[in-house]
C-alpha cells in the first residue's frame, strides 16, 4: 500500500470484531510508530496496552464511573469552545453522523451512550493508551500525535482498525492506577484497535474534509 492510498483509506472503526489480534502484530505496529519524529528525538511516548479480562475489567470501571455522575478530569482538559472555521466543520460532522447513525452529540444523553461506546472500546479486542511525563511541553503532545498517526497508518496498512479517543482519558487518574502508570504522567489519548467490522453500520459513514484551497496559500 502507498502513502497517499493509506493516508486517504484510514478512516475512525466504531465496530470491531471480537477476535484478538496476535500480539506480534500489536508490537509491529508499535515498533514501527517509534520511528514517528520528535522535538529533539526527545521520543515522548509510552504505549499500554490492555486485552482480555483485563480490558472488560477497566471498561466496567469507566462504564460505572460514568453511571455513577463522576465529572471527568482529562489530564489534556476538553475544549469549551471552538473558533471558526473549526467550530463548523464540527457541526457539521454533528450533522452527519446523526444522519448516518441516529447519534446525536449535541445532545447530553446521546453523549453519555456514546461516552459508554467509547468505554467499552467499541467492542475492539485492544485498548491502547498513550502517555507521557506531565511536565513535557506542548511540543510533546504535538509529538505524541505524529506518534499516534504513524500507528493508525501502519495498523491500517496490517488491516487492522482503530480509532483514537479522547473520551476514554476522561477519568484519567482511575485508568492510571487500574494500569499502574504512575501518576505525574499524562494520558493523552486512548485508542480501540483490533480487525474492523465493515458491514457494520457504525462504520459506513466517512468524514469530509474541507478544499485544499481553504487552508493553503501559495506564496512567491
Ligand atoms: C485527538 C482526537 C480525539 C478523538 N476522540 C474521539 C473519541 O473520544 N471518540 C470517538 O469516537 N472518536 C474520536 N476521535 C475521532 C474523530 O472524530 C475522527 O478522527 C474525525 O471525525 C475524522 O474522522 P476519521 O478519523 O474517520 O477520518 C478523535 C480524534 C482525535 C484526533
Amino acid at each position: 500500500m502507498d502513502a497517499i492510498e493509506c493516508i486517504k483509506g484510514r478512516m475512525s472503526i466504531r465496530k470491531f470484531k471480537p477476535d484478538p489480534v496476535p500480539q506480534e502484530v500489536l508490537a509491529r505496529v508499535i515498533d514501527a510508530a517509534r520511528f514517528s519524529p520528535s522535538y529533539k528525538n526527545s521520543q515522548p511516548w509510552n504505549v499500554a496496552v490492555v486485552s482480555g479480562d483485563k480490558k472488560k475489567a477497566l471498561s466496567d470501571l469507566l462504564v460505572k464511573l460514568l453511571e455513577e455522575g463522576k465529572e471527568p478530569c482529562p489530564d489534556i482538559p476538553a475544549p469549551e469552545s471552538w473558533p471558526d472555521p473549526e467550530a463548523s466543520r464540527i457541526a457539521e460532522l454533528f450533522r452527519k453522523r446523526k444522519e448516518a447513525t441516529g447519534i446525536d452529540l449535541a445532545a447530553p444523553e446521546m453523549v453519555r451512550k456514546a461516552k459508554k461506546a467509547n468505554f467499552q472500546f467499541y467492542g475492539a479486542p485492544h485498548g491502547l493508551f498513550l502517555y507521557q511525563h506531565s511536565s513535557l511541553s506542548q511540543w510533546s503532545i504535538f509529538d505524541i500525535g505524529l506518534f499516534a498517526q504513524s500507528l493508525m497508518l501502519v495498523a491500517y496498512a496490517e488491516g487492522l482498525g482503530t480509532v483514537p479517543q479522547a473520551f476514554v482519558t476522561d477519568y484519567a487518574r482511575d485508568v492510571k492506577e487500574f494500569l499502574g502508570i504512575p501518576e505525574d504522567m499524562r494520558l493523552v489519548l486512548g485508542m480501540s484497535i483490533g480487525w474492523p467490522d465493515m458491514d457494520s453500520p457504525a462504520n459506513a459513514m466517512r468524514t469530509d474534509r474541507a478544499p485544499v484551497e481553504e487552508i493553503l496559500s501559495w506564496h512567491q
